[in-house]
């Protein structure tokens, strides 16, 4: 029996869902969460099967700019946890800072600058090992199957900011100097979260737009959506296959 995997939707990316043989729907109200006020983030969990796995989807997220803690803007990731979940992938939109990785495309994780000045640990003492937050097997085996299906897929840092303002072109040329290929506002915290949990942790940005300041940028909520709703499809293909192989 495989491993029981959560999957995380982001913004525009909820199409994922249709493809899940649906067995129960759990609201984030029943699930002791609080409801996203996010226009495309429906706030519920979908337990049942994708791919021939058994798996919990998160159907949209709560944000720290909709004025949550990072306790609470992570609750999901514990829920998940407690229902079983071993492994999550977390999906985002995000803006493209790297000029070679085009709007529309998909970018892995390979690690993450935690820029929202707050951590789901706080409180704790706990000095977690953070060398590894996206686990590295399992981005060989999404890099490989991305191949294989002949998808573009770039790899690199996602910055995540709290918004839930876009950034200022200035902002956009720090992070570049810092090593950010993408920026958004949500991920990072679940990411530390479920490193903490033990998880084993994959995550995707959605590069629905050029990042501010950049030639080609428009940042609309609206175009973000759609972008994301297009390139879903490409990451239902990834998903389906990345799940239907052994561990
Ligand atoms: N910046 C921050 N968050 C985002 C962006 C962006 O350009 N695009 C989608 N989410």
């Amino acid at each position: 029996m495989s491993e029981l995997t959560g999957l995380v939707l982001g913004s525009g990316l909820g199409s994922l869902a249709e493809k899940v043989q649906v067995r129960e729907t759990v609201s984030f109200s029943e699930a002791g969460l609080p409801e996203s006020t996010v226009p495309g983030h429906e706030g519920c969990f979908l337990i049942g099967e994708f791919a021939g796995q058994e798996v919990v989807v998160m159907r949209g997220r709560v944000h720290l700019y909709e004025g949550h803690s990072a306790k609470s803007v992570t609750s999901g990731i514990r829920w998940m946890k407690d229902r079983g979940v071993e492994r999550v992938v977390l999906t985002n939109a995000a803006g493209s800072v790297n000029p070679e990785f085009s709007a529309g495309s998909w970018m892995m994780l390979g690690d993450h600058l935690n820029l929202t000045g707050t951590s789901p640990l706080e409180g704790g003492p706990e000095f977690l090992d953070l060398s590894e937050v996206y686990g590295a097997d399992w981005r060989v085996q999404a890099k490989s199957v991305a191949a294989r299906l002949g998808l573009v897929l770039h790899e690199g840092v996602y910055a995540g900011l709290r918004g839930p303002q876009y950034e200022t072109p200035a902002e956009v040329r720090m992070l570049r100097t810092l090593g950010a290929d993408a920026v958004g506002m949500s991920t990072v915290l679940e990411a530390v979260q479920a490193k903490a949990l033990g998880m084993k942790v994959l995550g995707f940005s959605c590069l629905t737009n050029w990042a501010s300041g950049m030639p080609g940028a428009t940042l609309d909520h609206h175009d973000v959506m759609e972008m994301g709703k297009r390139a879903a499809a490409e990451m239902v293909g990834l998903l389906e296959s990345l799940l239907a192989e052994k561990d």
